[in-house]
Parts: structure tokens; sequence; C-alpha cells
């Protein structure tokens, strides 16, 4: 059921589709002010790019082998093991993240769309998040399709 709260997130949902889109949204999004939490960063390559930009990052993945893997070839980003449904932990690493990079294997097709806008709004809802960029092809579809009503003379 919807509550005022949920009305109230003022963090932006960029839609991007494919990893082309998404790492260039890098250019825009992130600055070195940024505290950044990556959210299915496999072995860091995106991490990189962000880590470029931003030294404050948090990259993170379900699959211990790939954060073993991202350690062993990118030394200098922290990585960290990280289910995107436990948000217990992400509060764990006591960071305060204002932007989110999500690329999770399973939340990009439409199907998804619902489980996306509720697992961001649950980050934005805990972190003060600015901007979640996140691959989905889905969600940049539908955002196309949406305005805000804003009354007839709007
Ligand atoms: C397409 S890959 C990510 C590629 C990476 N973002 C890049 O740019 O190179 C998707 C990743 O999502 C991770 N993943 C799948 N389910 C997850 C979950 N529930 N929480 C966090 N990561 C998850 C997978 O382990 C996989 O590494």
């Amino acid at each position: 059921m919807a509550n005022e709260r949920q009305f109230k997130l003022k963090s932006l949902l960029v839609g991007t589709r494919g990893v082309a889109e998404y790492r260039a949204s890098i250019e825009k999004y992130v600055t070195s002010d940024d505290c950044i939490l990556e959210i299915g960063c496999e072995w860091g390559t995106t991490s990189e790019l962000i880590h470029k930009k931003c030294k404050n990052l948090m990259a993170t993945d379900i699959s211990l082998k790939c954060i073993e893997r991202a350690r062993i070839m990118r030394p200098k980003i922290q990585f960290e093991v990280l289910d995107v449904f436990d948000i217990r932990t992400a509060l764990s690493f006591k960071m305060a993240f204002n932007k989110m990079y999500i690329d999770v294997s399973g939340l990009s097709g439409y199907r998804s769309l619902l489980d996306v806008i509720a697992l961001t709004d649950m980050y934005a809802s805990v972190f003060p998040m600015e901007a979640i960029i996140v691959k989905s092809g889905a969600v940049k579809n539908f955002a196309k399709r949406c305005i805000e009503w804003k009354g007839i003379l709007n």
C-alpha cells in the first residue's frame, strides 16, 4: 500500500540499457565528493571506471568468487559480498551512500520492474541517495513513457 513517506523520496532513478550506457553514465553522475555503493560489480570492470572519478566507493556482489577475484585484480578498490536484498549488511558498511550503481542479473527485464522500484526505494529511504543508476532496459523504457501530472495548465 502506498504511504506518504514513499512519495517524499527525491532520489533520481536513472534507467540505462546495456553495459555501455551504464558505464557512460559515470561521466555525468559521479563526482569526487560522492560516496558510492555499487551492487552487482562482478570482478570490478565498472568499479574501476567509477573509482577513477570517486575514491569513496564500496563495490559489492553476491558472489564471493567474484569478490575474491575483484580484490586480486583491483587491490585499491574496496570490495565486499552483498546480496542486494540484504540492506542490513549494506547499513553495516557505515557509509552515507549518496549514489548507487546497480547491475544485478535477473533485474533488468520488464517482469522485474516492480522489484527494482521496491528495492531502490528501500535503499533511498535509508541512505541519502541523490541518484540511483540502474542497468535495466525496462526501467529506461518505462521512464521514457512516464510524465508527472501537474494539472491542466502545466
Ligand atoms: C551482469 S553482472 C555485473 C557486471 C558488472 N556490473 C560490470 O559492469 O562489469 C551481474 C552481477 O550481478 C550479481 N548478482 C546476482 N544476483 C545478485 C544479488 N541478489 N545481489 C547482488 N549481486 C547479485 C552476479 O553475481 C553478477 O556478478
